[in-house]
């Protein structure tokens, strides 16, 4: 399966607002050929998580997994999950600071503060709505790539830029 680039901070595409599938679009073999590639394209940059536009396209659309993740060591493993039209519906009060990294940024990491949990609405690639609430680990990366679909990357939600920090630097 083909690995598709990814774009960088600086191009547009990551300051765009992504737009809706509508059902038909979603099963079109365009749709189901681009989220076959998201897969592997997440995979071999050990990614957990990546939005469409982070691929070039404007769409809402974004895989997910971490599993005994070397970018994130010790965090806790989800499956393999593929979504469209992502709403973040629910945030839970309670937020939690932690690292993040982008595969749009590479090579570096921040300090982001994100709600515990959340539930979010969606479809899956077969075009069933689904509503899920998820905590830890999983619901910061699926508050990482809603940001993504919605033109935002997490420099934006740091709140002291002074802790953006190196991979050389980060131990
Ligand atoms: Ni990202």
């Amino acid at each position: 399966m083909s690995v598709l680039p990814i774009v960088r901070i600086g191009h547009p595409v990551l300051r765009r607002r992504t737009a809706e599938l509508p059902l038909e679009q979603l099963k079109s073999s365009t749709v189901r050929t681009l989220i076959k590639a998201m897969v592997p394209t997440m995979r071999k940059a050990q990614g957990v998580g990546l939005a469409a536009n982070q691929v070039g396209v404007g769409l809402n659309l974004a895989v997910l997994e971490c599993r005994a993740s070397r970018r994130y060591p010790g965090k806790d493993d989800f499956p393999l999950q593929a979504y469209a039209n992502i709403h973040i519906v629910k945030y839970s009060k309670k937020q939690v600071v932690d690292w993040e990294g982008c595969l749009s940024v590479p090579g570096y990491r921040g300090l982001v503060p994100r709600s515990e949990s959340v539930t979010f609405e969606a479809l899956t690639p077969e075009g069933k709505p689904v509503k899920r609430s998820v905590k830890g680990f999983q619901a910061r990366v699926i508050q990482h790539e809603t940001d993504h679909l919605n033109g935002l990357c997490y420099l934006d939600r740091m709140i002291d830029m002074r802790s953006l920090t190196h991979l050389d630097e980060f131990k």
